[in-house]
C-alpha cells in the first residue's frame, strides 16, 4: 500500500491526524504517510533541521545493536513502538544473521501496524501487533506474543525511540520494569531516546517542535538526560560497552550516516544496550 504515491488522489485516510510512526517514516524519506504527517513532519523540521539526519542515525543505531544481539545469540526480539519496519529493520537485520531468529514489533499506530503486516507477509518468523507500552501486560499477553516468542529463553526487549512518548518519569520507569520482569537472564534491554541536553537547538526552538507532537498527534513527547536513561538499565543490567552513548558513538561501523561526524551530540539521542544478569540479593 503505497501511501504518498503519484496518483494524489483524496485517500479516506488522509484527513486522519498526523502518527508519530509516519511522521518518522517521512523523515527517513518513506512512502508510509499522509498529507497530515508530512505537514506536522515539516514544522518539526522548519524548527529543527537535523531532524531527518537524528532518524537515520538512530535507525543506524538500531541497525548495529539488533546485528549485535544476533551475533551474540539472541533468537527473539520484542521490538516496541517499531513504527513501519522499511529497509534494515530488525527482522531483516536479525534474520540475515540468523533465519530462525522471530521479532514480534507492537506499535500503537494501526496503520504502522498494517503496514508492518504486509511488509512481512510471507515471512513465518515475524509478525506485527497493536499495542501500547502504557499497557504491558496486555503485550505480553497479546496471543501472537505469546505464540512467536518464548519467555524462558533470552530475548531482546527494544525499545527504539520510543520512551520518550511517555513523558511521565514513574510511569515510563514503571513499564520498563513490568515488561523487565518476563524476561530471564541473559536477555538484552535495547534503549534510544531523545536526548534532553540541546546542543543544537535554542530551547524555544525545542518547544516548538516538541509542540508539534502535543498539539498534532496523541504522542506527546518528553526527551530525558543521558542520566535518566541510564536508569531505565539500571538494577538490572550489566550496560554493553561503550554504555550510553550519542547514538552514532555506539559501536561505529562501516557504512554509517556521516551527519554527525565530528559532533556526535548533535545527533540528540542517547543510545545504549544492556544485558539483564541476576542481580546480588541484599
Ligand atoms: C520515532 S518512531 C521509532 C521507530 C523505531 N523504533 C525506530 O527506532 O526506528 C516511534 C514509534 O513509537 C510509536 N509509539 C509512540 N507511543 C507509543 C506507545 N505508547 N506504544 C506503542 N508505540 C508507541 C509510534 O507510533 C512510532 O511508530
Amino acid at each position: 500500500m503505497r501511501m504518498n504515491g503519484p496518483s494524489g488522489g483524496e485517500h479516506k485516510s488522509e484527513q486522519k491526524p498526523a502518527t508519530a510512526a509516519r511522521m518518522y517514516d517521512f523523515y527517513l524519506g518513506g512512502v508510509h504517510n499522509f498529507p497530515a504527517d508530512r505537514q506536522a513532519a515539516q514544522t518539526v523540521v522548519d524548527q529543527f533541521p537535523a531532524v531527518p539526519a537524528v532518524a537515520r542515525n538512530n535507525r543506524a543505531f538500531l541497525g548495529r545493536a539488533v546485528r549485535f544481539l544476533a551475533e551474540a545469540g539472541i533468537r527473539q526480539f520484542l521490538d516496541i513502538g517499531s513504527g513501519i519496519p522499511t529497509a534494515g529493520n530488525v527482522h531483516e537485520i536479525a534474520q540475515a544473521v540468523a533465519p530462525d531468529a522471530r521479532v514480534v514489533y507492537v506499535d500503537i499506530d494501526p496503520v504502522a501496524v498494517a503496514e508492518s503486516l504486509e511488509i512481512l507477509h510471507g515471512n513465518d518468523r515475524a509478525t506485527a501487533i497493536r499495542g501500547d507500552l502504557r499497557e504491558p501486560q496486555a503485550i505480553l499477553d497479546h496471543p501472537e506474543v505469546r505464540r512467536m516468542l518464548d519467555f524462558t529463553t533470552p530475548t531482546a526487549l527494544v525499545l527504539a525511540a520510543v520512551l520518550h512518548f511517555v513523558p511521565d518519569d514513574t510511569e515510563a520507569y514503571g513499564f520498563v520494569d513490568r515488561l523487565a520482569a518476563v524476561l530471564p537472564a541473559g536477555s538484552y534491554l535495547v534503549i534510544s531516546h531523545g536526548a534532553a541536553e540541546t546542543f543544537a537547538l535554542s530551547d524555544d526552538r525545542t518547544a516548538a517542535a516538541r509542540a508539534v507532537y502535543t498539539q498534532r498527534t496523541t504522542t506527546a513527547g518528553k526527551p530525558r538526560t543521558r542520566a535518566q536513561v541510564e536508569l531505565f538499565f539500571a538494577g538490572r543490567c550489566q550496560l554493553v560497552d561503550p554504555g550510553v552513548t550519542w547514538a552514532p558513538d555506539w559501536r561505529p561501523a562501516t557504512g554509517d550516516p556521516a551527519d554527525f561526524a565530528g559532533d556526535t551530540r548533535r545527533s540528540g539521542m542517547w543510545a545504549g544496550v544492556g544485558q539483564f544478569t541476576p542481580m546480588p540479593t541484599t
